[in-house]
């Protein structure tokens, strides 16, 4: 049986692929022609973010039994579309997950440390001691919204730095918001109490634009927002503008509307915005977990075993 892999994955991951017998074509940064030619004959597709499964690619595939996400986020596959096409559709999830946490906490210290603003300065030769002085996070209040694996995560590490937590998932009950370490708030309350507020959740209409226009002005003038989800989730325009109009401090995004986010984009010279380029799984633990984690999954799948977290149920 054959396995495509069309976005980078950790050796490991490739090593368990052919130790289980299976024949591996790692071909990534593919475009959709391209793709279209090399799905023939695969039984499953090892995906991350950047390639992009729709129907297209599914009509083009003749034996696809299996796509595995690498990572978290599916807002990159067309599921309906794959369960139509009698494929399953999986991903790994909590494998990355402490990755992404600790990067909105490293993003939460350097926007209230000046520190990405320091750094440029200093490299043009301006020493800026008295402008960038920071606020500490100790005592401020951390928004969390959405408390999945990576929301559980920074609640832990936001209590750690002595914040107070709070949080909105309207798909958890306040008992399991409080078991994941934060105070139960509506998204009203939390865009308007929260010193630092941080996006945990996945892309999806309801989700797309929730931070808008609307959203900037109930923010404090104080406050900051990080974005380590999905881009889009917030919308750029009216953050640029939110941020021209100082109704919030700041924000740190390592998400775009785009991907790879242009160099002329408006966001990127926006003033108080911190930016990384998607790096919120790109660390080697988290590379490790998640190519071994998708290979088991497949290998098991495509050998007769029950489907691990399948997010759809093909007849
Ligand atoms: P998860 O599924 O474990 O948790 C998401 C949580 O969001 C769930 O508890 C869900 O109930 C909640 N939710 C859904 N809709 C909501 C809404 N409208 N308002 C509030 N909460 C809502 O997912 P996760 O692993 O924690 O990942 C969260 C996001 O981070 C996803 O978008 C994922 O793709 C992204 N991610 C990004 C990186 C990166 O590299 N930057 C890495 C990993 C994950
Ligand atoms: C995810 O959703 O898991 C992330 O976007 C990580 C990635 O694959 O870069």
């Amino acid at each position: 049986m054959k396995i495509l892999i069309s976005d980078p994955l950790h050796e490991d991951g490739i090593e368990l692929f052919k130790s289980e017998g299976f024949e591996v074509e790692v071909n990534t940064g593919l475009s959709p022609d391209e793709l279209h030619k090399v799905i023939k004959g695969v039984d499953g597709l090892v995906i991350r973010s950047a390639t992009k499964v729709d129907k297209a690619l599914l009509d083009a595939a003749d034996n696809l039994k299996v796509v595995g996400r690498a990572g978290t986020g599916l807002d990159n596959v067309d599921i309906p579309e794959a369960t139509k096409h009698d494929v399953i559709v999986m991903n790994t999830p909590g494998q990355n997950s402490n990755a992404a946490a600790e990067l909105a906490l490293g993003h939460i210290f350097a926007l209230s440390r000046n520190i990405a603003r320091g750094h440029q300065g200093l490299k043009s030769g301006k020493w800026e001691k008295k402008q960038l002085r920071g606020r500490e996070v100790k005592g401020k209040t951390l928004g969390i919204v959405g408390l999945g694996n990576i929301g559980a995560i920074l609640a832990e590490l936001g209590a750690g730095v002595k914040m107070r937590v709070i949080g909105f998932d309207p798909y958890l009950d306040a008992e399991a918001i409080k078991a994941r370490g934060a105070e139960p708030v509506s998204f009203d309350d939390l865009v308007k109490e929260a010193d630092y507020i941080s996006i945990h959740v996945p892309k999806t209409k309801e989700t797309t634009g929730l931070f808008n226009a609307d959203t900037f002005k109930k923010m404090k003038n104080s406050a900051f927002v990080v974005n380590c989800a999905r881009g889009g989730i917030i919308n750029e325009e009216a953050l640029c503008d939110a941020l021209d109009a100082e109704e919030l401090a700041g924000a740190a995004l390592d998400v775009y509307e785009v991907e790879p986010v242009p160099a002329e984009a408006r966001i990127l010279c926006a003033d108080g915005v911190c930016c990384t380029p998607h790096l919120g799984a790109s660390t080697y633990e988290a590379q490790v977990n998640v190519a071994v984690a998708v290979a088991r999954q497949i290998s098991g799948y495509l050998k007769g075993g029950e489907p691990e977290f399948a997010v759809n149920a093909p007849k």
